[in-house]
Order: structure tokens, then sequence, then C-alpha cells
């Protein structure tokens, strides 16, 4: 169904072909011999120009537990970019040594680029401020693990909802299910972008609302995605050092919170989730790292054919 498809923005895959990956995601999870050497003989390029540590590792330990290999760089002075070497001619080269690219880039549509000019599968793991589409399919896996479904829940977003890509892609992705609320929690200058709320959310007929205060609203939220403060996207210290703990959710906050709420974040963690929640049952941070591996293995699977 997927087999040959590049995956460069978060509604790439159809709603049917999620739920197929979900399913997917669930055997693999439940049986770990299940699909491993599917992709025996396979070759897996990972090229990283900005760090990484979740995305890299989960697609390489993902391509090796499905039998396959890797081969990259982890950031972007080993390479030939180094050098002046435009993306398009590296990924052309890259292509023709490998059945699969990984990519993560910092500028905005350059996982699209990319795939303009490969010969295989792109998928792109974070391009810039823009999205980060394996990260929403582990968003999605896990609040579906852990919900059951989509319809009917409250989602809040908390953080740096401007820079945040990670939001951009699942605000958006799931802006396709059936009465989904949302709630954005962000400082004025880090609100969500328009291109989002008014351009997606709206003509979906999705409800939302947008505030600064998480303590007013956490007591309403099903679904609670935490973001850092994204440092490496301020042109200016001074600001990101003064906007960088706007939240810090701790246990006295979470004493408002809902007993079945669900406390995801992408990861990495800086100072926005207080450590002492995470013994709180209702942290679920890292297991959705782990979900990251089982879908990515999947999402290998599918676009490689073996599935
Ligand atoms: N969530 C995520 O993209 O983490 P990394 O930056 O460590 O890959």
């Amino acid at each position: 169904m997927l087999e040959g498809r590049s995956l460069i923005g978060p509604d790439d895959f159809s709603v049917t072909e999620l739920d197929r990956l979900f399913e997917l995601t669930e055997q693999i999870k439940n049986d770990k011999r299940y699909l491993r050497r599917s992709c025996r003989g396979k070759l897996l390029a990972a090229l990283f120009f900005e760090p990484s540590t979740r995305t890299r590792l989960s697609f390489e330990a993902a391509m090796l537990r499905l039998g396959g290999s890797t081969l990259g760089f982890a950031e972007p002075g080993s390479s030939s970019a180094s050098k002046g070497e435009s993306l398009a001619d590296t990924v052309r080269v890259v292509s023709s040594y490998a059945d699969a690219i990984v990519m993560r880039n910092p500028k905005e549509g350059a996982a699209l680029l990319a795939s303009r000019y490969s010969s295989v599968p792109v998928i792109n793991a974070g391009d810039g401020g823009h999205h980060h589409p394996t990260q929403t399919l582990t968003d999605l896996v896990t609040i579906k693990q852990l919900c059951g479904q989509f319809s009917g829940l409250t989602v809040g977003f908390c953080g740096d909802l401007k820079f945040g890509r990670t939001v951009h892609s699942l605000a958006s992705s799931l802006s396709r299910y059936a009465d989904v609320k949302m709630i954005f929690v962000s400082p004025g200058e880090l609100t969500i972008p328009e291109y989002i709320t008014q351009g997606i959310l709206k003509k979906n007929n999705i409800s939302y609302t947008e505030t600064d205060r998480l303590e007013k609203v956490i007591g309403g939220i099903d679904v609670l995605y935490m973001t850092r403060v994204q440092r490496e996207r301020f042109l200016n210290e001074e600001e990101y050092i003064r906007l960088k703990d706007s939240y810090i959710l701790t246990p006295k906050l979470m004493r408002f919170a809902q007993s079945g709420l669900v406390v995801l974040h992408p990861l990495p963690r800086v100072n926005e989730i207080s450590v002492e929640i995470d013994d709180d049952p209702r942290a679920a941070y890292f297991k959705q790292a782990e979900y990251g591996m089982y879908i990515r293995m999947a999402l290998l699977a599918s676009i490689l054919g073996v599935v």
C-alpha cells in the first residue's frame, strides 16, 4: 500500500493508510520476532544535518531490527555539504547507494526538495520549524494505544507553538478526525502559526481556543502535549532566555488535571516538565519514544514493500 512512497508532510498518508500502520505497529510491539529479517539486504541512508537522538537512533534501531543496514552521517560537518555541495546533488548520489533516505535539515522545504531529486523514498525527519511527520506517527499511535481513539478528545498543546514543528504536524493530522478539540497554550510571542489555525483547523471545522494560562485549562484536557522552547530557532538569545521557562508542568499543576490525563512530549525535555512528574502514571513521554521505534519499523517495512 505504501511501497515506494515518500513521507514529507503529516497528511501524505490517508486515514485508512494510517490505520494500517497502527495495526502493523501493534503487531510489531506485541511480537518482537514479527518482520525480523524482512528487510535483509536493504539499506537506509540517514542524513542528519541537525542534531537528533530519538529520530536518528530509532530509525537506525528500526532498520537493524528488520534485518537491514544503515549508513549516513549525524552532522553535516562530516559530509561534503561542508564543502558546498548542494542538497540536490547529495540526494541524487545517496539515492543510488540506498533503498530509502531519512533526512533532517534546518531548512523548511528541504525534504520536499530532496524527494524531487531522489530515486528512492525520502522520509522527512524534520525540516526547520515546518514539519516532523514521523514524530506525528509516533504521537498518533501513542494516543491511539492509550486513549483508544482520537474522536472526542480535547488535546492541549503547550509551549513553543510557533517554532515547534511537532505541534504543527500533529495539529494538522488530528484535524482529520471527528470531534477533536484543541487548546493552544503559549506566550503571545510563540503562538501557533495562522496557516495552521486559519488554513487547516478552520477549514476542517475544528474547534480550538488559544490562551497563555495553562492552569486555567488543564482540567479540561485529555491529552497534554508539552514542548520545549526551540532555542535553535531564535535569532535573539535574550528573547529565548526570557521565554524558555514560560511553562513548567509540576506536581502542583497536575493536581488540577484529570486522573486519566495523558502527558506527552516529543522530547528532548529541557525544563518544561518537572522530573517529579516522571513517576506519575499520567506521564507517557518515555513510552511515546518507545512507540516511535515500533512505528518507524512499520513505516520502513511498508515503504520498502516487505509487508
Ligand atoms: N523528538 C525528536 O525529534 O527528538 P530528537 O530531536 O532527539 O530526534
